[in-house]
C-alpha cells in the first residue's frame, strides 16, 4: 500500500510551519476527566491561547492520543475545534486512539488522511506505531517499508518523521517501558538516510528536546495531564498543558518553541498513582 501524499506551499522564506497538538485525550462527555483533569476544557483553553497567538502556519500535526473513550464525538470535537484555524490538519494514531472512528470522524470533517506531506525543502512522513490493546509502540514492516519508500523518493529533501511513541527512554522507568520496542531497526534504517533531522512524538506529556546521533528528538507536552520528567514511578507534574510550533528552514535546521498555559493549571489529581 502507498502512502496518501499532499502537497504543502512554503511561506514567502521558504519556510514551513506547523503547530503540533498532542495527547488530548478527548471524552465524548463534556464533563469526562482523565485523573481529574476535564480534557475538553483543557483542550479548549490550549486553542483559545493558539487562536490568540494567531502565529503563522501551514500545518497542524496531531500526534494521536486524540481520544480517551474511542467514541466519534470525542474525535468530532477535535476536528471541529482544530478546523477553527482554518489550515490543514494531518495525524497518526497513539496508543488510546480508535482508529475506525477516527479516520471516519476526521475524513467526514474534512481532515486530511495523508502521511506524507511534501514541500520544496522537506518532507514530513507520519507513522502509526500502535500496537492494539497496549500502550507500548511497534513499527510494522509496512510501517518501516512506507518510511523508506519515502525517503528513497526523495533523497534531496530534508525529512522529519512523526510518530507517537517515545524511541530513546526519556528518563522515567515506568513510561520507558511503553515506548517503541523496535527503535532499533528505525535506527538501522534511518541510519542511511542522513536527510532526516529529527524525529517528533507525543506520548511522554513532557518536552524533549535531545540530540540522539543524527536526529534531534523531539517530545511536546499533551494539552492535558503532563508526567513528571525523571521519576521511576507515576507522577504528575504541575507544568500547565502544552503545545509546539516547528518552523522547517531550507538549509535543514528546525526552530522550534514549546508554549504551556500557567503552571498549576489542569494540573489533575497529584495523589494518582497510574492511568
Ligand atoms: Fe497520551
Amino acid at each position: 500500500m502507498t502512502q496518501i501524499k499532499t502537497q504543502l506551499d512554503v511561506d514567502a522564506e521558504g519556510v514551513l510551519t506547523f503547530l503540533q497538538i498532542t495527547d488530548t485525550h478527548l471524552f465524548a462527555k463534556p464533563d469526562g476527566e482523565l485523573l481529574g483533569v476535564n480534557t475538553r476544557d483543557s483542550f479548549l483553553a490550549v486553542m483559545a491561547k493558539v487562536l490568540e497567538q494567531a502565529h503563522p502556519i501551514q500545518g497542524v500535526l496531531a500526534t494521536g492520543d486524540i481520544s480517551q473513550d474511542h467514541t466519534p464525538e470525542s474525535y468530532s470535537l477535535f476536528a471541529q475545534h482544530i478546523n477553527q484555524l482554518g489550515q490543514p490538519c494531518f495525524w497518526l494514531p497513539g496508543n488510546h486512539d480508535f482508529q475506525p472512528a477516527m479516520l471516519t470522524e476526521f475524513a467526514s470533517a474534512g481532515i486530511s488522511g495523508a502521511k506524507q506531506l511534501v514541500s520544496e525543502y522537506w518532507q514530513v512522513i507520519l507513522l502509526d506505531t500502535q500496537v492494539l490493546g497496549v500502550p507500548h509502540g511497534r513499527l510494522s514492516e509496512e510501517q518501516l517499508g512506507q518510511l523508506q519508500s519515502a525517503l528513497d523518493e526523495y533523497p534531496d529533501k530534508h525529512a522529519l518523521v512523526l510518530l507517537h511513541h517515545h524511541v530513546q527512554p526519556a528518563g522515567c522507568k515506568w513510561l520507558d517501558q511503553h515506548g517503541l520496542k523496535n527503535a532499533d531497526e528505525l535506527f538501522v534504517l534511518l541510519k542511511q538516510y542522513p536527510q532526516v533531522k529529527a524525529l517528533l512524538c507525543g506520548h511522554i506529556h513532557q518536552q524533549l528536546d535531545q540530540q540522539f546521533e543524527q536526529l534531534r528528538l523531539l517530545a511536546t507536552p499533551s494539552t492535558c495531564i503532563q508526567f513528571k520528567p525523571h521519576c521511576d514511578d507515576f507522577t504528575l507534574d504541575e507544568l500547565g498543558p502544552g503545545w509546539r510550533y516547528l518552523a522547517l528552514l531550507p538549509n535543514g535546521e528546525i526552530d522550534t518553541k514549546v508554549y504551556r498555559l500557567a503552571d498549576g493549571s489542569f494540573a489533575g489529581d497529584a495523589k494518582a498513582t497510574g492511568y
